[in-house]
């Protein structure tokens, strides 16, 4: 079965991934199961970008295919903030929805999107990336235990559940990084021959 390094230490991200390809016939590993790993700086100006740097440090490094995301909240009164700064938008993420919901006040324009953007990187190349993205309003208060992030205050179009009150199951299957993974999936089946050869390279 070709292995997959999933190039992230958040254990939230690497469960909602291991779920999505349940069903795939990769393996996914994490960067956990390497030693010695430094992350590299996420210093691109956009999110495909910085999971185009995360991927291929990671394949480079794991001598593995490997795939790594950059998501985040894009709200758009606040000119699309905090966007790719989503993790370092403030120390902890119950301090971080304070943040945003300060900065939007009681402004009615509470339109908002998550944005995921995947990247393929093997034999010290980008291959691929793909973007999902799942817009909705940003509510006035927290509601929700489940999910992570700025999951409680995000109310997905079309449903009366914030992300954090949806099941993992349901987020899942709607989710900005679902639709990504969608697309990323769709095209390691159909290029697959293209990744066969880089996997049996490894
Ligand atoms: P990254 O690890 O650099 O991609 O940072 C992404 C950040 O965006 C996370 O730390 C969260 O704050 C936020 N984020 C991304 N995806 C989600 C999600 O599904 N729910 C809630 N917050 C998310």
């Amino acid at each position: 079965m070709a292995q997959l390094v999933a190039a992230t230490y958040n254990m939230h991200k690497l469960e909602e991934y291991k779920e999505l390809l349940a069903d795939q016939n990769i393996e996914i590993v994490s960067l956990n199961d390497y030693s010695g790993y430094e992350e590299p700086e996420e210093n691109g100006k956009n999110f495909a970008e910085n999971a185009s740097i995360k991927a291929l440090e990671a394949a480079n490094y794991c001598d593995t295919p490997s795939f790594a995301d950059d998501s985040g909240l894009e709200v758009e009164a606040l000119d699309n903030a905090p966007g790719i700064y989503s993790a370092r938008y403030a120390e902890n993420d119950e301090a971080r929805i304070a943040r945003i919901l300060k900065e939007l006040g009681d402004n009615p324009n509470r339109r908002a999107r998550f944005v995921c953007v995947i990247a393929i990187a093997a034999n010290g190349e980008v291959i691929e990336t793909f973007r999902g993205e799942v817009n909705g309003v940003i509510i006035d208060a927290p509601r929700g235990d489940n999910g992570f992030g700025y999951d409680p205050i995000f109310l997905p179009d079309g449903y009366d559940k914030t992300f954090a009150e949806l099941s993992a199951e349901e987020k899942n299957k709607i989710s900005h990084r679902a639709k990504a993974v969608a697309k990323a999936i769709g095209f390691v089946e159909e290029e697959m021959g293209i990744l066969d050869d880089e996997f049996d390279d490894f």
